[in-house]
């Protein structure tokens, strides 16, 4: 059977970038395949939280995992840290990864910009990391957003490299996911540039029915379009995007004829669209303080996870010492 795998870096709360953009995937497949959902614990010590955030971050994705409806009877959850075979896998696949294909990344460039202060070798190193996560459950398809592609690449190519370095057909070539369709960038409400948790101008899984309104009616917009069927400005051609993953595909009709005919109102077409996100994430949100509370469910969940993705992952170690050729006398 496929095998499926993906993860999410805990960061603080998940926002509607993560769900759209990945979770909704893992959500979907979870009846289907093989699948694995995990949380990058180590990926997010690139920023160096501090101990009490870690692990408070890391409980705010796994309440939202499960709220959002990853079951952990279908699927193996579990924590990257609790799983030391994929921190050996990393050391391995290092000595397979050349600085200079790593410096060009274009999310190493990124971090680099984001934080001058840090750039710390973890960081330059971040998809070998990643691709160890994949690799070590020899997973084939990969739910991410559009800015993993990058990573996913890597990991095909390191897949490879492994594959023509030791003459074996031993790691498949996975690929970057989306349920049915091409891989999503969920905008901000900014008017630039993907939604995030650092930009400020994002919608979070947990935010209340206030807090998303009041966000959504001061996203920005334009002065409205004067000639018809106008191109768009990024952040409207944004607020459309929103809509058509959240909203039904008639309303989305109704405001681009609008728009089209330069009748739009944005104000009306923002109370629209922010009771449509409210609809939506309310339900999960109403889950997540009960799951993030109930301490006893996490740790059952954790534990269950943990068992099943180190049993995966100590196989796939094993043949990996062996072919290296790290044998016993
Ligand atoms: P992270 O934590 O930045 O994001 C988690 C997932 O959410 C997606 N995403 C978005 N998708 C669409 N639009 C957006 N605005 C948006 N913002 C975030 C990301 O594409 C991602 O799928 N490196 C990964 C974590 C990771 C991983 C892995 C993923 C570590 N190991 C192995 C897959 C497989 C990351 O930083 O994602």
């Amino acid at each position: 059977m496929e095998i499926v795998l993906s993860g999410i870096r805990p960061t603080g709360n998940l926002h509607m970038g993560n769900y759209f953009g990945a979770l909704q995937n893992f959500v979907k497949m979870q009846h289907q395949y093989k699948c694995y959902f995990f949380i990058a614990d180590l990926h997010s010590l690139t920023t160096h939280p501090t101990p009490a955030d870690l692990h408070g971050n890391v409980r705010t994705v796994l309440a939202e995992y499960l709220a959002c409806g990853l079951d952990p009877e279908a699927a193996t959850i579990f924590v990257q840290s609790d799983v030391p075979e994929i921190s050996e896998l990393y050391l391995l696949l290092n000595m397979n990864a050349y600085i200079g294909e790593l410096e060009r990344t274009t999310t190493f460039k990124d971090k680099v910009r984001a934080q001058p202060d840090n750039v710390n070798a973890g960081l330059l190193t971040y998809p070998v990391l990643q691709a160890a996560d994949i690799l070590i459950h020899k997973a084939t398809k990969v739910p991410v957003g559009k800015d993993q592609k990058p990573h996913l690449e890597i990991t095909a190519k390191y897949a490879r490299r492994f594959n023509q370095l030791y003459k074996v057909d031993y790691f498949p070539e996975p690929e970057a996911f989306n349920f049915g369709e091409s891989l999503i960038k969920v905008p901000g409400l900014d008017g630039s540039g993907k939604m995030g948790k650092s930009e400020g101008n994002g919608i979070f899984l947990a935010d209340d029915p206030k807090v998303i309104r009041k966000k959504v009616m001061s996203a920005v917009t334009d002065a409205g379009p004067t000639v018809s069927n106008q191109d768009m400005t990024d952040a409207v051609k944004n607020l459309f995007t929103i809509m058509d993953i959240v909203s039904a595909p008639d309303t989305v009709l109704h405001f681009r004829e609008k728009y089209n005919t330069c009748e739009i109102r944005y104000g009306d077409m923002k109370k629209q669209l922010a009771e449509d996100i409210v609809t939506y994430l309310t339900p999960i949100r109403e889950k997540i303080n009960d799951i993030y509370n109930n301490n006893a469910y996490l740790r059952k969940v954790v534990g269950i996870g943990t068992e099943k993705a180190r049993e995966s992952a100590s196989k796939t170690l094993r043949e990996v010492r062996e072919i290296i050729g790290f044998r016993a006398f």
